[in-house]
This record gives structure tokens, C-alpha cells and sequence, in this order.
């Protein structure tokens, strides 16, 4: 006879098992290779002319690509909009928090252009986040791709899988840990979620902007010659994707409880410590994309699962 206990935790541990077997989707680099091979190029071209209008839109767009890696794995369903009788997660409490949902909209209407049916929504914004990093002076990464759409979202989902600004360290890492993602992947990736570029990234504490950097931008992406492949915007700015976060962080000024929390974790604590008066932000761009892939894998669809969104907004 197994105990209540051991029964409860053998079922715990099946319930975890089902809902990471999907962990290591089969998504690879170039999967698009053969079937859209300027893909990863449409949407950097894209992503230029979307940050040169606006910039506040780089920090958006990761936290996009983040939150929907949370809440039912990276499936696109963030993207979807609510119907009659269904409130999906982009209109969840606190709403309006998340923009650029447009921008996603305008990547994937150019790519239907070129290769109509091919490209998902959930790749487009794992892309699209990628590049968001790299275009504010972040480091480049390769994305894996091949995640295939949901059809699904709710905004209840939200409450039980993405912790909120008030999170205590333990629940940071369980929620965390819940995913398989280490404390480390923490550490690296909660700039990402709690403090976006040294902002909240809550729609209410966006930076007012440097008047002169929408300018900036824009006069160095004409000059951008389009055959080229990798120019940086190598600009001071509010938005430059750097250590400032863990700066803040270290010296106990974190806009958050979850800041905060981190300080109660030895090793998160040193990773911070670490960062904030790292010479060069090399350890933490490396550690960052491996964080971003390994989270970007988390629930993906592929193969015969989910479908390949028209609109992203909408299921086919
Ligand atoms: C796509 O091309 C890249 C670069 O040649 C290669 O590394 C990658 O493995 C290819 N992927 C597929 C799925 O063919
Ligand atoms: C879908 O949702 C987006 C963002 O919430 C909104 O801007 C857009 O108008 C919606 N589209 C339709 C057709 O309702
Ligand atoms: C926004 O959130 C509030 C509660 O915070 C809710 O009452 C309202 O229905 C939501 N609006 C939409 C459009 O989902
Ligand atoms: C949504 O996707 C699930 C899983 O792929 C599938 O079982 C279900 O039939 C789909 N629902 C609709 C309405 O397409
Ligand atoms: C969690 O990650 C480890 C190391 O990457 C891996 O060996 C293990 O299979 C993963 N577990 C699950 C449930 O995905
Ligand atoms: C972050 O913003 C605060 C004000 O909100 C500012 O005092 C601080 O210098 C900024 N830190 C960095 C590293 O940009």
C-alpha cells in the first residue's frame, strides 16, 4: 500500500512529467531553411523600421515573447484576441500591459506576402524578441524554430503561471523550477520580466523617451544599406539592453519585491553582485541567450501539433 503522501507525489510528479513532456519540442535552427529562407531576415528588416518608430517597443516585445512562454508555453496565445465568449490572456488583469501586438500583426502580414502559410505567430515574436535584444545593443543569438500555433487563450491562465511583481524568492523559483529553468535562468531572465531595460515594462511606468533617440534611430537605419546583413544601433539610450538592471539591483533599488527577492538567494544574490560591477557584459549576454533559448523551448508545438496562424490575432 503506498501512503496518501507518496500517492500525492507520485501524481504531482506525473502531472509535472505530462506537462513538460513537450519540454524538448523538436525545435531547430533554419527550420525555415528550405521552406521561407528569408524569414529570419524579414522580420530583423521589419523589426529596424518597427523600433526606428518606436523604441519602446524593444523591452514590450520581450516581455511579449516571455509571457507567453509562461502561460501555456510558447504557442502564440498571448497573440490571440478575445471573442465574445472568451477573455484571452492580452486582456487578463492588470490588462493593456503589453504592447507591440501590432508590430507582431505587421511582421507576419510581410511574411504572408513571401511565404503565405508558412511562418508561425509564436516563431515570429521568439524572432522578433531576438531581435528586439540585438537592435538595443544586445548580443545576437540563433533562435531555434518550428513552434507551431495554439488555439487556446485564457486569461485565467495568468494568475497560477506568471508571478507576479510581488513574488518572494521562493516563489520566484518555483515558478521557475516548475518549468525546469534553473535558478540562474532566473537571475538572467528577470531583467527581463520585472525590469525591462531599466523600466518596469508596465504599461503605465514606459520611459518618456529621449525626444531625440526616435530621430537617431532613424536617420541611422537610412543609412542602413538593406543588403547588409547585421548593423547595430549602437546608441545611449533608455533602451540600450545592458547591466544597468543588476546595477540597480545590487545597490537594493529594484522597482519590485521580486528585485529585491533576489538578494535573498545566495547565488542569485552573487550573480547579481557579479554583474553589477562586471567590466564587460559578456558573461551575462552569453548566459542570457542560452536562458532566452532553453525558455523558448518551453511548451512549443511542433510537428503534427497546433496549426500555422493566418492572423495571428485569431485561430484559423
Ligand atoms: C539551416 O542552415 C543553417 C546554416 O547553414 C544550419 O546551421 C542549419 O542546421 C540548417 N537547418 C536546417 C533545419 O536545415
Ligand atoms: C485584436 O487585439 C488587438 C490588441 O489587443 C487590437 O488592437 C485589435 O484591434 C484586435 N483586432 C480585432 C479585429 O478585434
Ligand atoms: C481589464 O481588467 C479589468 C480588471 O482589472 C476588467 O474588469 C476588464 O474587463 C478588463 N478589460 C478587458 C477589455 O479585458
Ligand atoms: C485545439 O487544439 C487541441 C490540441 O491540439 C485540439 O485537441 C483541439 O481540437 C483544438 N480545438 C479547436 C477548436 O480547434
Ligand atoms: C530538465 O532539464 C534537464 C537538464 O537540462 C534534463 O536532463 C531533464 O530531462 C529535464 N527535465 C524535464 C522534466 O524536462
Ligand atoms: C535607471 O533608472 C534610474 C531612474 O529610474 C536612474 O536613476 C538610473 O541611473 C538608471 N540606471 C541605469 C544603469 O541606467
Amino acid at each position: 500500500m503506498m501512503s496518501s503522501s507518496s500517492k500525492s507525489s507520485l501524481l504531482a510528479l506525473l502531472a509535472l512529467l505530462l506537462t513538460f513532456s513537450t519540454t524538448d519540442a523538436h525545435v531547430e535552427l533554419g527550420f525555415y531553411n528550405e521552406t521561407c529562407p528569408n524569414a529570419e531576415a524579414i522580420v530583423l528588416e521589419e523589426m529596424k523600421m518597427i523600433l526606428s518608430a518606436d523604441p519602446t517597443l524593444a523591452p514590450s516585445l520581450l516581455r511579449m515573447h516571455f509571457q507567453d512562454c509562461f502561460v501555456r508555453g510558447c504557442d502564440g496565445s498571448i497573440l490571440l484576441n478575445s471573442s465574445a465568449n472568451n477573455l484571452a490572456e492580452k486582456d487578463a488583469p492588470p490588462n493593456k500591459s503589453l504592447r507591440g501586438f501590432d508590430a507582431i500583426d505587421r511582421i507576419k502580414a510581410k511574411l504572408e506576402e513571401t511565404c503565405p502559410g508558412i511562418v508561425s505567430c509564436t516563431d515570429i515574436l521568439t524572432i522578433a524578441a531576438r531581435d528586439a535584444v540585438f537592435l538595443t545593443d544586445g548580443p545576437f543569438y540563433d533562435v531555434p524554430t518550428g513552434r507551431r500555433d495554439g488555439n487556446m487563450s485564457e486569461a485565467a491562465d495568468l494568475p497560477g503561471n506568471l508571478p507576479p511583481p510581488t513574488a518572494t524568492i521562493d516563489e520566484l523559483k518555483a515558478s521557475f523550477l516548475q518549468r525546469n529553468l534553473t535558478v540562474k535562468d532566473l537571475v538572467v531572465l528577470s531583467g527581463t520580466y520585472l525590469r525591462l531595460y531599466n523600466f518596469s515594462g508596465k504599461g503605465d511606468a514606459d520611459p518618456s523617451l529621449d525626444k531625440g533617440y526616435a530621430e537617431k534611430l532613424k536617420r541611422k537605419c537610412m543609412h542602413y544599406d538593406m543588403e547588409t546583413t547585421l548593423v547595430k544601433m549602437d546608441l545611449k539610450s533608455p533602451m540600450k539592453f545592458d547591466l544597468g538592471y543588476y546595477k540597480l539591483v545590487s545597490m537594493g533599488r529594484g522597482l519590485f519585491t521580486s528585485d529585491e527577492a533576489l538578494l535573498h538567494d545566495p547565488d542569485a544574490k552573487a550573480y547579481v553582485e557579479r554583474q553589477a560591477v562586471a567590466a564587460s557584459p559578456e558573461e551575462f549576454f552569453g548566459d542570457f541567450a542560452a536562458s532566452m533559448v532553453r525558455m523558448g523551448k518551453l511548451g512549443a508545438l511542433t510537428h503534427q501539433k497546433g496549426e500555422i496562424r493566418k492572423k495571428c490575432a485569431f485561430v484559423n
